[in-house]
Order: C-alpha cells, then sequence, then structure tokens
C-alpha cells in the first residue's frame, strides 16, 4: 500500500458511518493530513464573535481543524479593513495568501468567517486551494462526530442545504448571463441544474428517512426512560476538557462491572458513583459559538442525550481568556433545547476545569468562589485533583434531583395517590373514574420507593 492508499483507507474507515449512509460525499478533497492554512479575517470586532480575543479564536480554529485530522501548516489573523465583496480580503491580502499557501503546499484554506460563494469560488481561484469557511468546517466535525442515526441524518441535510444554496446562487447567476431561461429539465438541462435536482431529491429522501428515525427514536427513548439508570451527560464548549473528563471518570476502576451500555456506544458509559451501582455517563459534542442557523437541528440531534438527563455537568475551561462569553454560549443552548428554566430541568452543575493552568493567586481565589457555591467545583481534569469532589457532588445532586414521572394508578388505590402527593409534587391529574393519571415531580429516591412500594 502506497502512503496515500494508507490514508485513504484510514479515512474510509473514520467516515465508514457516513458511507454506510449512502455516498454522503461532501468530505471529498479533503482527507487525513490535508495540509491547510487557517485563516482568522478580523473584521475589527463586527464579524469577531462579541470581540472575543482574535488570537483565541483563531487557536480555536486550528484545535477544531486538527480535531479532523488536518495538519495545519500555518495560521494567522488578517485584519480586513473593508471586506470585499469578490475576495473578503485585499489585493495584497490575497497575494500573501497565496504565497503561504504556495510555501506550505497547502490543498485547503480555511477562512473562519462567512465566506459567500463568489468569494469562495475567486478565492480558491486566486489561492489554487480548496477554500472553505466555517459552516464548512463545522458540518465537517459534526459529520465526524455525529453518532446517532438522527445526527448523521441531520449533518448530512444542513450540508446538502449549504451546497444547494452555493449552486442556486452560482446558477441564477450563469443564468441571467445566458439572458434568463426559466426551464427546469429538458434537453438544455445543465449540469448545475442536475446537480440541483440529485440535490433536492436527496434532500427530500433525507427528511423522508428522518421521519422515521424519529419514529424509532421516541420508541427507544420510552424504553430507556423506563431503565433504572440515571443520566449524567457532560456538556461544554470546545476543547472544554469533556472527554478528558469523560476518560478519567470511565477509567477503569470505576467502570461498573457489567456495562449495559458500555459497548453501545463510544460516548456513553456505565460508571459507579458513591451510592450508585450504574450511572449512565455520556459525552456530547462540543459547543462552538456562531453556529450557523442550518447547523443548529444537526447539532441538537447530537445532544439528545443531554434531554434525557438526570443531572447535567457542563465542564468550562476557566483557563480560557473568553471562558464567560463560552459559558453565555453554552447556556444560550441549554435554554433553546428547553433544559434550563423549564419545570423538569435537570441541575446542571458546573466543573470548572484545568485549574492546574492558573497561577497560585487565581486558582487560590477559584477555589475559594467554588467552595462557596453548591453547583460549582474546581477540577482539573488532567491531573485528577478534585474530580472525586466532583464525583461525589453529582452523586449528591442525583440523589435530590427531581423527575417528572407519569403514573397510571386504578381509583381504588387511594393511599398510593395520596402518598404521592405527600412525597412528590403532583403537576397534573386526570381522573376518569376508573383511572387516575398523574403527573408528579419526584426526586429519584422517592422515585425508586415509590417503585419499590408497587412492587412490594
Ligand atoms: P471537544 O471534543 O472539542 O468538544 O473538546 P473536549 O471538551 O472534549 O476537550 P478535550 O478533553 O479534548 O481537551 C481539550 C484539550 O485540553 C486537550 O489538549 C486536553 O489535554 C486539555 N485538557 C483537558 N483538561 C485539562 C486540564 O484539566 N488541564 C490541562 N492543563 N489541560 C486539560
Amino acid at each position: 500500500l502506497s502512503a496515500d492508499d494508507r490514508i485513504e483507507s484510514e479515512v474510509a474507515q473514520r467516515r465508514g458511518r457516513r458511507g454506510a449512509q449512502g455516498g454522503f460525499d461532501a468530505a471529498r478533497g479533503i482527507r487525513l493530513g490535508t495540509p491547510t492554512l487557517a485563516i482568522l479575517p478580523d473584521l475589527g470586532g463586527r464579524n469577531t464573535a462579541e470581540g472575543r480575543d482574535a488570537e483565541a479564536k483563531l487557536a480555536e480554529v486550528v484545535n477544531l481543524a486538527q480535531a479532523i485530522a488536518l495538519d495545519v501548516v500555518h495560521s494567522e489573523v488578517v485584519r480586513v479593513r473593508a471586506a470585499s465583496p469578490s475576495f473578503l480580503f485585499g489585493k495584497g491580502q490575497v497575494e500573501r495568501i497565496a504565497a503561504a499557501v504556495a510555501a506550505n503546499e497547502a490543498e485547503l484554506v480555511i477562512v473562519d468567517g462567512a465566506v459567500s460563494p463568489i468569494q469562495q469560488r475567486n478565492l480558491e481561484k486566486a489561492l489554487s486551494a480548496k477554500v472553505i469557511d466555517r459552516t464548512g468546517l463545522i458540518l465537517e466535525i459534526f459529520g465526524e462526530r455525529a453518532s446517532t442515526a438522527e445526527g448523521t441524518l441531520q449533518v448530512e441535510l444542513a450540508h446538502l442545504d449549504y451546497q444547494a444554496s452555493r449552486l442556486v446562487r452560482s446558477w441564477t447567476h450563469l443564468e441571467r448571463q445566458r439572458g434568463g431561461f426559466g426551464f427546469l429539465g429538458g434537453p438544455g438541462e445543465t449540469q448545475i441544474e442536475t446537480d440541483r435536482r440529485l440535490i433536492r431529491d436527496r434532500i427530500a429522501k433525507l427528511k423522508r428517512e428522518l421521519e422515521d428515525v424519529r419514529r424509532t427514536r421516541t420508541l427507544h427513548r420510552a424504553r430507556r426512560q423506563r431503565a433504572p439508570y440515571p443520566v449524567v451527560a457532560l456538556v461544554g464548549y470546545t476543547n472544554a476538557g469533556k472527554s478528558t473528563l469523560f476518560n478519567r471518570l470511565t477509567g477503569a476502576d470505576v467502570m461498573a462491572a457489567d456495562l449495559l451500555f458500555a459497548t453501545l456506544d463510544p460516548t456513553m458509559r456505565a460508571i459507579r458513583l458513591p451510592g450508585f451501582d450504574k450511572v449512565i455517563l455520556s459525552d456530547t459534542v462540543g459547543f462552538i459559538s456562531e453556529l450557523p442557523t442550518q447547523l443548529v437541528a444537526a447539532f441538537r440531534a447530537t445532544l439528545e442525550e443531554v434531554l434525557e438527563a438526570d443531572v447535567i455537568v457542563h465542564v468550562r475551561d476557566l483557563a480560557h481568556p473568553d471562558t464567560e462569553a463560552q459559558q453565555a454560549d453554552v447556556l444560550g443552548v441549554l435554554r433553546d433545547l428547553g433544559v434550563v428554566d423549564s419545570p423538569d430541568a435537570a441541575p446542571i452543575l458546573e466543573a470548572w476545569n484545568k485549574i492546574d493552568l492558573l497561577d497560585a493567586p487565581a486558582r487560590d481565589a477559584l477555589l475559594d468562589q467554588a467552595a462557596r457555591r453548591s453547583d460549582a467545583i474546581a477540577i482539573s481534569a488532567q491531573t485528577g485533583e478534585g474530580v472525586d469532589v466532583l464525583r461525589r457532588r453529582v452523586a449528591e445532586t442525583l440523589q435530590k434531583a427531581a423527575r417528572i414521572v407519569d403514573v397510571d394508578l386504578g381509583v381504588e388505590e387511594g393511599a398510593r395517590i395520596a402518598w404521592l402527593y405527600e412525597h412528590g409534587h403532583v403537576l397534573d391529574r386526570v381522573d376518569d373514574g376508573v383511572r387516575v393519571k398523574l403527573k408528579v415531580r419526584l426526586s429519584d429516591l422517592m422515585r425508586a420507593r415509590f417503585e419499590g412500594r408497587a412492587s412490594a
């Protein structure tokens, strides 16, 4: 096997899931180890999210690119005074970037911002390299990470949507040049029209598949909810340290013995916590700022586990200059998902990660602050410091966490109905004279007692 063949087969393996979904070819042209340039166009605070630190943002895009195994050979912030409609960058800047592409033999240029289809095409010509923008990059990452059937379909849908919008625009542009021919199909059909039709057909097919998947998922979820294991979901901004913490929490010594979910999904593991033999711990895809709208659904689909969580652990990188802005991003998405500020919202604990990177005064201040809060625990996922405290705190929170459960009892079971009123918070009651259907908010502990009584 040549080096190229090996890379190809590795890519094929990594993308196996996508391949199996039926020819999802969005990654065409991007392979493992592609020499890549990462450019952050800095439009003076207008395009860099809420005045975030440009260098930190550049580091983030480099990190994201590396996460999908691109080889970033050069990265820089390029200050753009006035965005050019045809190239985004100024003429001299384009020449400089082209020189960097040539010097590094780069094949891909990531422009971490919004790049119009026309700018993309012009840049590709001027730089002799493939150009993708932030949306394109995030699509690649989601494609890599989507682990559920729904997530995979959503990502593909978003990808096609993105492609279609690019085709549509260049097509109308072409059409205008040809004098406005309005007919689809027929002998004069151009390649772009054919592409558009293929994409449209594929989108329609995907939407049908999504419907099917949603139907099965609802069944699946109903089944899982009946499983007696609490679910803890790790969420957090990209690079906050979720996977590191996940690995630490699932280290051999804390893994539950006969693992129901151990082999199902790499991002879900059964672990043991003080007082709990089995808790399902789930890792999620990292949150990213400025998520393009067409990606929101795809991103949410990858967050399915969060909706089922009994406790959410929000992992934060306290050593990052934009840690506050990142927190706001994460909470914003959680709010959109309806898991914050709703009556059955799971409690959220904050794991203040990377304290090993702070200097002594900053560290002490942070430890002090965390000690005064019941919902924040300072940790280092890397060194393990504080992780035992986190484990205990999660367990305590699970004990207290309230969940809304639906209970269906016969009218004659007055004692049990009264018990529920006494130990839980009854939110809804439907009484048809034969059955009493209650919607009750119950702590895990009380739910277990209630179920214990049921079987006794
Ligand atoms: P995404 O997959 O992008 O969402 O990132 P993640 O949140 O899973 O972060 P990950 O665990 O991959 O960690 C990101 C980087 O931070 C890695 O280089 C880790 O080694 C590093 N890291 C994680 N936790 C700590 C920590 O407590 N201290 C230090 N110094 N580095 C850490």
